[in-house]
């Protein structure tokens, strides 16, 4: 368990060198089935490898490793799982590099504005969990003075956790290090998009963890995330993705009774009053939209509404900075915006963007595509759209797109700010920008999500509860209470005295 891997800044060399592997206790292997699919370079459509098509059998045999692994990684204290944590996230550290390039390949996210980023906070979540082992803690309750009356949380057993292919490794992170630290053993499937850069940290992990504390499959959602939701063994998902996805993973999760967390998607509204500072509300609509990762973020700023006296003003300058944002290759260090991930987002994102001209909304469309010639003519790039004129009950309004496509509204007041706001089936995240702190407060107490900022759009920290209400999700990542109350049973235990 502690020699260490070599690293390997060549992301299609790494690609190919993982190809068609799980892992499952502890051991790289194919797919049972043989069977594989293609991964591809959405920026040139080049096949970068093939990941394992995982089935019904590769889900039997790594939750039969988890559930073998489980009672002796349980058995170690709460402390010594937290330093071996620790130590993933040391080694996670010293590979962050390759593994920003590798997750640049094959989600033709941006390296240098994105997927480094990526990387580099990665061991952060390893860091956050694995310090609170001792913080795992039940209670003394005063029950009766002649009954010592006492609570203490216990792991769940097999997690399940699906994860999505936008940031790959960050929120497969925030699921599997408190699910580990709190004791359980882990199975991820991966998406079909993302498969190698998640697969690379396992096999990390796996120079520090013992055989069979964590598995990783890839392959399909219905033929192997179906399965493994299903597993009788399997006592808790924990899934980020779409809100139709997450409605099926919520619903065989009844059958068994067990406990979900869903984080899904969002539509989220930032508020400019007309006393903001413009230039930060301008920036901050930017970062908040995450332009520079072609917009595919479920907490991206998709409904910017602008006080009149500021709105158009507001649009000039942000469509000027993201015209500035230069789009191209993703492993090119010049690049800002690198491609949508799939030809299947290409289509949905392109659509959309179809509809809002259709309906007569102006788009404003930004950034310049890559030069024909450079090999890129085929990526998936799709430039920055800033929509106005769109109205309250388009489907550019109501709908998550994924994609870099934000609409800009006018409003008066804070009342009217507010029911916009408010007005959607999502509740991830909210922003509001102003000078007042009587207009702040009340936006804080009266916006709908669960992460609402005022003057700043930061993204998931560790240490501050993360998710959402309404169609945005059910539970909190990224918290010590996200490991507590998702990834550990609460046991009450009474010894009569008399
Ligand atoms: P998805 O929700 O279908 O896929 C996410 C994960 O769920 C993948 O690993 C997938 O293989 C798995 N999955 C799919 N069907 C499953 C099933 N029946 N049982 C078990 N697992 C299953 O999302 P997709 O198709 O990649 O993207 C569609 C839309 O979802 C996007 O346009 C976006 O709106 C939203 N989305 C939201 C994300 C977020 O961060 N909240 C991340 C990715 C997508
Ligand atoms: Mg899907």
């Amino acid at each position: 368990m502690s020699e260490t891997l070599n690293i390997n800044l060549d992301p299609r060399l790494l690609a190919n060198e993982l190809s068609s592997l799980h892992l499952i206790n502890g051991a790289l292997v194919p797919a049972t089935s043989g069977e594989t699919f293609d991964v591809i370079y959405p920026a040139t459509l080049e096949v970068i490898g093939k990941a394992a098509a995982g089935d019904r059998d590769d889900v039997v045999s790594a939750v039969a490793a988890a559930k073998a692994a489980q009672p002796g990684w349980a058995g170690l204290s709460a402390r010594e799982r937290g330093k071996l944590i620790v130590e993933c996230g040391r080694r996670l550290t010293e590979h962050a590099e390759e593994l920003g390039r590798l997750v640049a390949l094959e989600t033709g996210k941006a390296l240098r504005t994105e997927s480094r980023v990526e990387a580099s906070v990665l061991a952060d979540a390893f860091v956050f969990y694995g310090g609170l082992g001792s913080e795992l803690k039940g209670e003394t309750v005063p029950f009766s003075p002649t009954m010592m009356t006492l609570t203490q949380r216990e792991p769940i057993g097999v997690v399940a956790a699906i994860i999505p292919w936008n940031v790959p490794m960050m929120l497969m992170a925030y699921k599997i290090a408190p699910a580990l630290v709190a004791g359980n053993t882990v199975v991820v499937k991966s998406a079909e998009e993302a498969p190698f850069a998640v697969l690379r940290i396992c096999q990390i992990m796996n120079q520090v963890l013992p055989a069979g504390v964590f598995n990783i499959l890839s392959g399909m959602g219905p033929e192997c995330g179906g399965p493994l939701v299903a597993h009788p063994d399997v006592g808790k998902v924990t899934f980020t993705g779409s809100v139709e996805t997450g409605k099926i993973i919520y619903r065989a999760a009844a059958e068994k009774l067990i406990p979900v967390t869903l984080e899904l998607g969002g539509k989220s509204p930032m508020i400019v009053m007309a006393d903001a500072d413009l230039d930060k509300a301008v920036d901050g609509a930017v970062g908040g939209m995450r332009f520079t990762r072609q917009g595919q973020s479920c907490t991206a700023a998709t409904r910017i509404y602008v006080e009149e006296p500021l709105r158009e003003a507001f649009v000039e300058k942000l469509t000027a900075k993201v015209n500035k944002l230069k789009m191209g290759d993703p492993l090119d260090e010049a690049t800002d915006i690198g491609t949508i991930v799939s030809q299947q987002q290409y289509e949905r994102v392109t659509s959309f963007i179809e509809i809002g001209k259709k309906e007569g909304a102006t788009a404003h469309e930004l950034s310049a595509l890559p030069q024909a010639g450079s090999g890129l003519d085929k990526g998936f790039f799709v430039r920055p759209v800033v929509f106005t004129n769109v109205s309250d009950e388009s489907r550019l309004t109501r709908e998550e797109i994924f994609g870099p496509v934000t609409c800009v509204y006018g409003f008066n007041g804070l009342e009217e700010a507010l029911r916009l706001a408010n007005d959607s089936v999502y509740g991830l995240a909210a922003t509001i920008w102003t000078r007042d702190l009587k207009t702040a407060m009340t936006a804080t107490q009266r916006l709908q999500a669960g992460f609402v900022q005022v003057n700043q759009n930061l993204v998931v920290m560790p240490g501050l509860s993360y998710g959402g209400i309404k169609q945005s999700g059910l539970g909190r990542e990224a918290s010590l209470e996200a490991m507590l109350e998702h990834f550990t049973h609460k046991k009450t235990i009474i010894i009569n005295m008399t």
